[in-house]
């Protein structure tokens, strides 16, 4: 579903302004969490798996996506969990949500988390859980791409565009929304974390992996990280409730808040030429809102 959003820094810069409701297109597995997971769940089951295991924070959107893609398909789910002290403390309501989907949960220290792409790490991971199709952190793979390009196509149906505003995490959706473009149009990646500049090169890997080519038709915008990954300051509490009010829509705290918040500032600063369209993408991650008052 495609929204219009009346804002008044638009109008200014003589900019049409979309919102494309990916966060609508799927009940449970929301936005790019469906899109990622729909061709590596075909390719699980092609290969003759029967379990999925995969890597995420204590907050993960993904781990909860992929929890719940195993309640929905019949496939055992294992998630490896960044911090060892996690296994004693009470499990928060992505977890706990995680566990009740019947996901079985591996709490791993987190040196060790940050070498899960090391085939020794992932082997010990496999003696402990058996044999398992393995999804890195974020769902972030090849074959995460065409799931993500299909957007295109969809969103085409509606409306042309000049720009496509996502969030990036480990920028896997926005390099399926490169592949899925062409090289035509613009696309503008939203950093959620600090210090993204390594992504453009994981970006342009992926791409290449998948479709073996990059392309110079984006830009990644790493300013509005609000302070860090996961960071919730007041003024993007504040942007995401007026947001709310103003629109009726409800943003993540953590990707789409600080996008739709980047997507403003641009406006505002005369970015976008007069006359484009631009379109920003609702990725879902509406469940990390239980973590953060948990939290509080
Ligand atoms: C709601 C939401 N939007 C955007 C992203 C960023 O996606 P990616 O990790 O593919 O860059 C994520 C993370 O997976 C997410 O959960």
């Amino acid at each position: 579903m495609l929204q219009h959003l009346p804002e008044p820094a638009a109008d200014r810069a003589g900019v049409r302004l979309l919102l494309w409701r990916d966060d609508l297109n799927h009940p449970e597995l929301p936005g790019n969490k469906w899109r990622k997971l729909k061709y590596n769940l075909r390719e699980a089951c092609r290969l003759g798996h029967d379990t999925l295991l995969t890597f995420g924070g204590a907050y993960s959107n993904h781990l909860a996506a992929v929890a719940a893609a195993g309640r929905l398909t019949g496939l055992r789910t294992v998630g490896v969990v960044r911090g060892e002290e996690l296994a004693t403390a009470s499990l928060n309501p992505t977890l706990a949500q995680a566990r009740a989907d019947g996901m079985q949960l591996h709490f791993l220290d987190r040196a060790t988390y940050r070498r899960q792409h090391e085939p020794a790490v992932v082997a010990e991971l496999l003696r402990t859980w058996g044999p398992a199709y393995v999804l890195p952190e974020g769902g972030s793979n090849t074959l995460a791409l065409p799931g993500c390009a299909e957007l295109v196509p969809e969103l085409l149906q509606h409306t042309d565009f000049d720009h496509l505003c996502v969030a990036c995490g480990t920028g896997g959706t926005l390099a399926g929304l490169l592949t899925g473009l062409h090289g035509q149009r613009r696309a503008h990646g939203f950093a959620a974390l600090k210090g993204a500049d390594f992504l453009r090169a994981a970006i342009n890997r992926l791409t290449e992996q998948a479709t073996g080519r990059t392309y110079d038709n984006w830009t990644l915008h790493t300013a509005y990280h609000g302070g860090g990954y996961a960071r919730l300051t007041p003024e993007l509490r504040a942007f995401i409730a007026g947001f709310q009010r103003r629109h009726g829509v409800l943003l993540d705290p953590i990707y789409t808040g600080k996008m739709l918040a980047g997507v403003l500032d641009l406006l505002a600063h005369g970015y976008f030429g007069r006359g484009s369209t631009v379109v920003a993408v609702h990725t879902g991650g509406l469940q990390a809102w239980a973590g953060f008052e948990f939290e509080l």
